[in-house]
């Protein structure tokens, strides 16, 4: 019995392909196995990937994500007391923006299409034991605010240690159920060691133990080795706000060193102009441009954007 006409005289049927071109399979053509760009990343799913790619440069594999997540646990931090009148005017030089929901909710513009790393962990204030943390979010929250990762602080070595490694494998699983990145982010107390040792341990274990990646502080000695034995992609902290060149030069060596870019916060919106640093950023991280060529950059932006200043006023 032949095959029914899929379409009777008269009858509408818009959907129906009536191309009178012949079809073109290209069988010369092998289908492609793409690998991800991201180390350690390509067995992830598809939305897993996708939300990466909101984080870090798919043409770079780096990042430059700006950490204003600070208030969190020490309140109003200097260069955050007011994110509308600081922290907008860099959000076109971020890849990313690492934030609570407060201020992602009533601060940031809907508008902001890349991506957001939600901090999914919190609790004590400065005022307490800071590893004593849960975990402060609901996925559903998570997926609500379309967030392009989670990040959540693990203390190795402190003083609940197990319980903040619990919160990341918590949230981990709950990530990996809705193809949500997580970020553990290695924290460091105020009597523990930061030294490459230190890190190696505490981003093998978060590694080991299933976050998307690690963000850990940078190490003088043998940053190459925190790199090298973490099996997914590592971005490093700011810490303390240096002079503006001792930065640049802090990025520059981490990212010679193996890193997948910075998660920075107060040695950008600290500096003395916070849009030229971190275009100067962007430059080391993006371009592996040398930190005195960066810095020479900074201070001529600077002075432009000072210069336009005054002739506004
Ligand atoms: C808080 C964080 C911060 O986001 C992180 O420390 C980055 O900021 P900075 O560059 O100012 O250190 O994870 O615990």
């Amino acid at each position: 019995m032949g095959l029914k006409p899929l379409k009777k005289k008269g009858e509408i049927m818009p959907e129906v392909d009536e191309s009178e071109r012949e079809k073109q399979f290209y069988t010369d053509i092998p289908v492609k196995n793409r690998h991800f760009f991201l180390k350690g990343c390509n067995n992830l799913d598809w939305g897993m990937k996708n939300r990466l790619s909101k984080i870090f440069n798919p043409k770079t594999g780096k990042t430059v994500m700006l950490a204003i997540d600070h208030g969190y646990f020490q309140g109003p931090t200097t260069g955050l007391e007011r994110v509308d009148v600081t922290i907008l005017p860099l959000l076109p030089y971020a890849d990313t923006l690492m934030l609570t929901r407060g201020i992602l909710r009533a601060i940031i513009p809907p508008t902001f299409d890349k991506g957001i790393v939600l901090r999914a962990s919190g609790g004590p204030s400065v005022l307490n034991e800071l590893s004593n943390e849960e975990i402060a979010i609901d996925i559903d929250e998570a997926i609500r605010l379309n967030v392009a990762a989670m990040a959540v602080q693990v203390f190795i070595g402190g003083q609940f240690e197990t319980k903040s490694v619990h919160n990341m494998t918590r949230l981990v699983d709950m990530g990996n159920r809705y193809g949500i990145p997580v970020l553990g982010v290695t924290a460091v107390g105020k009597d523990m060691g930061r030294d490459a040792k230190y890190m190696r341990l505490a981003s093998r274990i978060l590694a080991e133990l299933g976050v998307t990646y690690v963000k850990t502080y940078y190490t003088e000695k043998d940053f190459d080795t925190v790199t090298a034995s973490c099996p997914v992609p590592i971005v490093i902290a700011g810490g303390k706000k240096l002079p503006e060149k001792d930065a640049l030069t802090m990025a520059y060596r981490a990212i010679q060193d193996g890193a997948a870019g910075v998660d920075m916060g107060r040695n950008i919106f600290q500096s003395d102009s916070p849009v030229a640093m971190i275009k100067a950023i962007r430059k080391v991280v993006h371009d592996r441009e040398k930190p005195e060529a960066a810095f020479e950059f900074f201070l001529e932006e600077k002075n432009r954007l000072e210069g336009n200043k005054k002739r506004k006023t």
